[in-house]
């Protein structure tokens, strides 16, 4: 299985995507977090793209397809992954759908997760991340066990930079202009599956695993 999770952000895209690794023991590939890893890392291409996304604004295109690239051409992804906040431009639909080829592969299904604009501030807000797994948490609708402590490792939960209003604005707009036109670029391949992100954890993820078997 090879999938796309797309939608704005806080749509939803890693908290669905976690259960479906899980699930369907996919290979999770999420540009925000690979960059977000290369950072604390300390790593010039992180280091470099955190400018960006501190403010909001995407990282080149150039940048992004190559990481993707190198991580496609990884043996765990041979078989199935699921790629997480890619593509998000024309241009890197473009070039997912060249490495796609070049691999003799193609997607099994795009999912598209809606949400409203309000809803996407109160969930960005409240959004608490592990530093350690990156498993996503939110202080009102998934709150951890213990405050400040992931569930699944014990690791310390920090806000994202990115989360502030300013940033999220910013965030919106360019997904507004940049990456939901790319949704039409999926439509009529039958591929495209549109899910409503406005319901609780569990009712989306329902949805989305009925979408998928439908396809089949
Ligand atoms: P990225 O990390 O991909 O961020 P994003 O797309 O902005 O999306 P988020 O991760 O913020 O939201 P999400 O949809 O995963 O929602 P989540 O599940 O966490 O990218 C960050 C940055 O990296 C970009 O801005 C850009 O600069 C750069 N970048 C990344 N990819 C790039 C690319 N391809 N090209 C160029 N630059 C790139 O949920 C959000 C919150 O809501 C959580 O607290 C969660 O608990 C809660 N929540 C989720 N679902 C529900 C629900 N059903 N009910 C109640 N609460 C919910
Ligand atoms: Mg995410």
């Amino acid at each position: 299985m090879k999938i796309l999770v797309m939608g704005p952000p806080g749509a939803g895209k890693g908290s669905q995507s976690q259960k479906l690794i899980e699930d369907y023991d996919l290979t999770h590939i999420s540009t925000g977090e690979m960059f977000r890893k290369s950072y604390e890392r300390g790593e010039k291409l992180g280091i470099e793209a955190m400018a960006y996304i501190h403010e909001g604004n995407l990282v080149s295109d150039e940048i992004t397809n190559e990481i993707v690239r190198n991580r496609l051409l990884k043996k765990d992804a041979e078989r199935c992954f699921l790629l997480d906040g890619y593509p998000r431009t024309e241009t890197q639909a473009e070039a997912l759908d060249e490495m796609l080829s070049e691999m003799n592969s193609k997607l099994t299904a795009v999912i598209n997760i809606v949400v409203d604009k309000d809803i996407i501030l109160e969930r960005m807000v409240g959004r608490r991340v592990c530093r350690n797994c990156g498993h996503t948490y939110h202080t009102k609708f998934k709150p951890p066990h213990k405050e400040g402590i992931c569930d699944k490792c014990g690791g310390e939960l920090y806000q994202r930079k990115d989360d502030q209003i300013d940033s999220v604005r910013n965030r919106l707009n360019i997904y507004e202009s940049k990456t939901k036109p790319i949704i039409d670029y999926y439509k009529g391949r039958g591929v495209l599956i549109n899910i409503n992100g406005m319901q609780s954890f569990d009712a989306v993820y329902r949805d989305i695993k009925k979408a998928l078997r439908d396809l089949t």
